[in-house]
């Protein structure tokens, strides 16, 4: 006789962490920062401000002036230095207030958190550690080949604020099955490698024929995706469009995030077209932003999901789901002090699910999803 499991199933979960993931985070494209302006930003459980000094550098700051508590990103940019708005202290780049205009000396105790960062193709990055350590040498944000240059269309980018823990996002990675039941494809190959501080999800897949196409004169037949998180947060899809009449459109896809809090993050992403004879200059650029619109679709299917669902430390897998745990082990590397990395959240592991069944199965459902629909009275 076989054993029947009659115990009903809980869901457990712990609340979201309130530590932040150690890691580049991006927050977003230079050109946005390039104002002259302070700018606020929510992050991390704080807030931060953005700004440029006259040197031409970026910095970013804790926004909460260590004098007496004024907010400077209401403040202004004197030279290379932030003013805080409430008594007219100075403050650069590096974190030192540099002048108090009408104090005698700048206490040697004066100093703010600086936060490490990084300008790179168009964006701009930085490093959060709860340990308060400098990025390692090893620990890069890759170069985007293209980015920049001619034969690529600028960054066409979204920001949106998310309210649930990031968890549910890096959860994606893995998830196959959500890419027919929410995004309206059908997946054909799906590979999972997560190594050292890198996770990368290997996806082909077509359109499923019932559900609307894209905006846009070729008819799509499908997408090949190469989607690696460098760290806890920041990931580039190297990502190319099939359509019917045999032309690919290759395409850079950022999805990265940063966290306010526990429990709500921005969510941004940002593509970039590679112009060709069928994608000159100003049509690649158009190109983008359709892409990016349809792009926008998917975010935004998700994120129906997330508002409604329930945060799940134990979720009950099927043989054709992802990796989820292994790729929670692996998230799990940012949350440790640097010390407490185990080896099996940095491993080498590998997974691809075989796609044979789910397919058998969600070819029937589109073509009954279509003959439905052709046997209904045309009103
Ligand atoms: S609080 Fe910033 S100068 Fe006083
Ligand atoms: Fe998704």
């Amino acid at each position: 006789m076989t054993a029947v499991h009659d115990e009903v199933r809980q869901i457990e979960a712990e609340a979201a962490p309130t530590r932040f993931a150690r890691g580049w985070h991006c927050l977003g494209l230079v050109r946005d920062y390039s104002d002259g302006e302070p700018h606020s930003i929510q992050a991390f459980g704080t807030k931060l401000v953005v700004f440029r000094g006259a040197d031409g550098s970026l910095n970013v700051l804790d926004a909460f002036c260590r004098h007496m508590g004024g907010d400077l990103s209401d403040g202004e940019l004197k030279g290379n230095e932030i003013a805080c708005p409430f008594h007219d202290w100075r403050w650069g780049g590096d974190g030192r207030c540099k002048q108090i205009p009408y104090g005698r000396r700048v206490p040697p105790l004066a100093r703010t958190r600086a936060w490490t960062t990084l300008e790179q193709d168009g964006m701009l990055f930085i490093w959060n550690d709860p340990e308060g350590k400098q990025p390692p040498q090893d620990i890069t944000v890759p170069r985007i080949e293209g980015a920049g240059t001619e034969q690529w269309t600028d960054w066409h980018w979204y920001t949106t604020v998310v309210d649930t823990n990031c968890r549910e996002i890096i959860d994606n990675v893995v998830d196959m099955a959500h890419f027919f039941y929410i995004h309206g494809s059908l997946p054909t190959y799906f590979k999972n490698v997560f190594e050292g501080h890198v996770a990368t999800q290997y996806f082909d897949g077509g359109s499923r024929a019932d559900m609307p196409e894209p905006e846009g004169s070729a008819k799509m037949t499908g997408s090949t995706s190469i989607a690696s998180y460098y760290g806890p947060s920041f990931m580039i899809d190297d990502l190319t469009y099939h359509y019917e009449d045999g032309s690919d459109y290759k395409t850079i896809l950022i999805n990265c995030h940063y966290p306010i809090d526990a429990n709500s993050f921005v969510l941004m992403y940002g593509i970039m077209v590679q112009k060709s004879e069928k994608l000159p200059g100003d049509v690649a650029m158009a190109t983008a932003i359709a892409l990016g619109d349809w792009v926008k679709v998917g975010f935004e299917q998700d994120v129906a999901i997330w508002k409604r669902k329930a945060r799940i430390d134990n979720p009950l897998l099927c043989e054709e789901d992802g990796p989820v745990y292994q790729l929670r082990r692996w998230y799990q590397q940012f949350y440790v002090d640097a010390a407490d990395v185990r080896p099996e959240m940095v491993d080498r592991f590998e997974f691809e699910i075989d796609t044979t069944r789910p397919l058998e199965a969600w070819n029937k459902q589109v073509q009954a999803n279509i003959a439905a629909r052709q046997a209904q009275p045309v009103s």
